[in-house]
Parts: structure tokens; C-alpha cells; sequence
């Protein structure tokens, strides 16, 4: 982990929620895991803690996240400007473990796919990409990645199955069985609850990122625990111990 400081190289609007921030870093950029996430220190005198955001893309300098304007600070970093200075904690946490499958499944639901982004550009072997968003405005977050073939779902219909992408990748997964996959997943919790019934008859190993209203970032507070069905650590730190579990190990 490391104080990383930077300039605001671009702060693009992507939908009207929806931004691409770039920073410039000054110092070597740490190696990252993808489903790391980064803690963005928003400079204004009413946000007080740090907001956690995955590490989308990293190049040799630059660091850039995308995020969805939720609440307060997001709204103010969604203003801030070229050239602004920026500091950044990370990276953080435990990201995804590869393990060489015959294929990986990757599930994001809307802005979800940001925590999927650098896990999709690092891949190397065989890899199915569903995406959920709830109109085609949603596309605008995976123009890069369309020449992936994603299998996209929209909750209005106005592209690709109409309804939710766990009930899209019901319909698909009978095409994998025989094969030794993964499904890598990040997403709304409304999401995961979905995605563990559908699975829970082919019980497949599933990992996922785990979102949860963090206060230090690094462990000390306590404040992003959750539960798990293990016995001996009934607790975890999504900041620590995740923020990428085992589906099939979290409470849910
Ligand atoms: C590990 C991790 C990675 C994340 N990656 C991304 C990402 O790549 N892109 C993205 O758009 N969002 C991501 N989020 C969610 C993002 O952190 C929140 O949307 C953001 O903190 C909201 O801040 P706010 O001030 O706008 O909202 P407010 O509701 O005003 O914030 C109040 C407090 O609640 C926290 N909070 C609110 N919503 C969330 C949430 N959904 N998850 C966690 N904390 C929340 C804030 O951090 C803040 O401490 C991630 C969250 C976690 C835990
Ligand atoms: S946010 Fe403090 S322990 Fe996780």
C-alpha cells in the first residue's frame, strides 16, 4: 500500500452518472491485482473519509478509476477539474485469483464492470464476458470491450435479452457444462443473491467483489465487515480479507 500522489489528467462524463477519471501519478505505481481498489481522498471540507474505488485500468503513470455518481463525494469528484492535484491510497485489498480454468465467466451488472475492467485486459486464456445495464445508455461503459463479443442484457430490452444478466447467464450456462470454469462476477448484492440461486444446483466455483461503506480502507476500523458461513472467521474485512470472496463462503 502506498500514498500515491497525482494530477487530474481527464475527468471524462461517459453517461450522465457515469465518469472516466485519469490521474497522472508522480512516483511508480505499485503492482496491482485486479480487484484492487484504490482509497480517493475527495479535497472538500464536508468529506471527511476517503471513497473506495477499483482500479480500472493502470498504465505506466497513470491510474484511472470509473465510478457512478451516488452520493456526495462522487458528485464532487465528479467535478473536479483537469490539473487538479489528487491523492490516492493503494492498492488495497485481495483482488482476484486466477487458477487456471478452461474458461473464466465474467459477470458485471452496470457500473460493476469497472471492477472487471483490468481483470478482462490482464486475461489470457479463454473468457466469456455477460453484461447487464438497465438501458442501451449502459453500452457506454463497455465500448471498449465490445470486440469481446460480451453477451449484454438490458433490464427495457432495448438491447441484446431483455431482463437481468443472471437470468441471461441461466439461459447460457448449460452451453459450459463439461468444462472446467470459473465465473469471476462483480455487481449490486440484489445481484449475487440471484447469481448463488442459479448456481447453487451446479454448485461452480464463483468469486466476487464485495462492496461495502468503508472507513479506513486498511483494517483498523472494522467498519466493513461481513458475515460468512465459515465457522471460524464468521466475520470479514472487506477491505482486508477482500474485497473479492468466495460466493460461496459469504452470508448472504
Ligand atoms: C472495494 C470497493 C470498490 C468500489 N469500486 C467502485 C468503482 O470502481 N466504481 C464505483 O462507482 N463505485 C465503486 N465503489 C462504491 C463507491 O465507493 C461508492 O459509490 C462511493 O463511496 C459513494 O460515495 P458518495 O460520497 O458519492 O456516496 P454517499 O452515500 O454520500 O457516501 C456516504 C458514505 O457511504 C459510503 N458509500 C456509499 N455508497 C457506497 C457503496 N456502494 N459502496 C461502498 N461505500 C459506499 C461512502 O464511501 C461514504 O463513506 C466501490 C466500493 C468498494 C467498497
Ligand atoms: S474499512 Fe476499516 S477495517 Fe475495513
Amino acid at each position: 500500500m502506498k500514498h500515491i500522489l497525482g494530477k487530474i489528467l481527464e475527468n471524462i462524463e461517459l453517461t450522465e452518472k457515469h465518469f472516466l477519471l485519469t490521474v497522472k501519478v508522480k512516483a511508480k505505481i505499485p503492482d496491482v491485482v485486479p480487484g484492487q481498489f484504490v482509497m480517493v481522498m475527495i479535497d472538500d471540507k464536508k468529506v471527511f473519509l476517503r471513497r473506495p474505488f477499483t482500479l480500472y485500468k493502470v498504465g505506466e503513470d497513470t491510474i484511472s478509476i470509473m465510478y457512478k455518481v451516488r452520493g456526495f463525494g462522487t458528485n464532487l469528484l465528479s467535478r473536479m477539474k483537469k490539473g487538479r492535484e489528487i491523492s490516492l491510497l493503494g492498492p488495497l485489498g485481495r483482488g482476484f485469483a486466477l487458477r487456471n480454468r478452461d474458461l473464466y465467466v465474467i459477470v458485471a451488472g452496470g457500473i460493476g464492470i469497472a471492477g472487471v475492467n483490468l481483470l478482462i485486459e490482464r486475461m489470457k486464456g479463454r473468457f466469456q464476458i455477460f453484461y447487464g445495464t438497465s438501458s442501451s445508455k449502459g453500452l457506454a461503459l463497455i465500448r471498449n470491450l465490445i470486440s469481446h463479443d460480451p453477451i449484454i442484457a438490458t433490464m427495457d430490452g432495448s438491447f441484446g435479452y431483455k431482463g437481468d444478466i443472471i437470468s441471461c447467464l441461466s439461459q447460457h450456462i448449460h452451453y459450459f457444462s463439461g468444462v472446467d470454469f470459473e465465473i469471476l462476477a462483480c455487481g449490486p448484492k440484489d445481484m449475487y443473491v440471484s447469481l448463488k440461486n442459479v448456481l447453487v444446483t451446479y454448485r461452480v466455483p464463483c468469486q466476487v467483489l464485495w462492496e461495502e461503506k468503508m472507513g479506513c480502507g486498511m483494517g483498523l476500523c472494522f467498519g466493513c465487515a461481513v458475515k460468512t458461513e465459515n465457522a471460524e472467521h464468521p466475520m470479514k474485512r472487506v477491505c482486508l480479507e477482500g474485497p473479492v470472496f468466495d460466493l460461496w463462503d459469504l452470508s448472504l
